[in-house]
């Protein structure tokens, strides 16, 4: 069974998915410890709270950053029994880099989702960066996170088409649909001991 903790930063959409999908048991094996987040108001923790009934945390950075900061989390990740050999972090929406030790402290235990085919668009605003391209397809991507930005292996991509018509509000509601379905699966892989690593390619068994 995998401890998992969700970090947000905003409304949470990802999160709700990956909760569902646990509830309804799309997701096996993952038990949901704690959603954090470092933003106060965000949406998604009050939808984490009062729908799903899991703990949240919140930790305001007060002018924190890196280490100085992530060292927070990583107590409140050991509070929740969230740890570097049975845990998982997954990264939804949350608006913060990690910090290197973060992420050697959980090697392979963080998972992040990004709104474009990696390793094109990576960065904010992966949707409009992708129609100023002028790309007809794009997608998303749930990948492991190493120390560069959105730059770790790579462990399932779906795509969707992008139309001459589209606004960045318009693709990045259709991509945001196949999030929904794309993270709970890349998790329920891995929480069934489904995915090996070959040098950076994510092998599924
Ligand atoms: C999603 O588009 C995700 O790909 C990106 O940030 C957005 C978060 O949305 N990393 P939500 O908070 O999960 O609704």
């Amino acid at each position: 069974m995998i401890n998992l903790a969700i970090l947000i930063s905003g409304r949470g959409s990802n999160m709700t998915s990956i909760l569902s999908s646990i509830q309804s048991r799309k997701i096996s094996n993952v038990c949901p410890k704690v959603v954090i987040s470092n933003i106060l108001d965000a949406p998604g923790i009050e939808i984490a709270k009062k729908q799903f009934g899991i703990p949240t945390e919140i930790i305001l950075p007060d002018g924190k950053k890196g280490w100085d900061y992530d060292s927070k989390i990583v107590n409140i990740l050991k509070k929740y029994n969230v740890t570097c050999t049975d845990g998982l972090i997954c990264l939804a929406g949350y608006m913060k880099i990690l910090s290197k030790e973060f992420i050697d402290y959980y090697p392979f235990r963080i998972m992040n989702i990004h709104p474009a085919l990696l390793p094109s668009f990576p960065g904010l605003n992966a949707q409009k960066q992708a129609i100023d391209y002028g790309v007809k397809i794009s997608g998303c991507t749930v990948h492991f996170v190493d120390s560069g930005i959105d730059s770790g292996p790579i462990i399932i991509q779906e795509s969707v088409p992008v139309y001459a018509s589209d606004t960045e509000e318009t693709l990045s509601a259709r991509i945001l649909e196949i999030e929904h379905k794309v993270y709970p699966n890349a998790i329920n892989l891995m929480a069934n001991d489904k995915i090996r690593l070959k040098n950076r390619t994510v092998i599924i068994d």
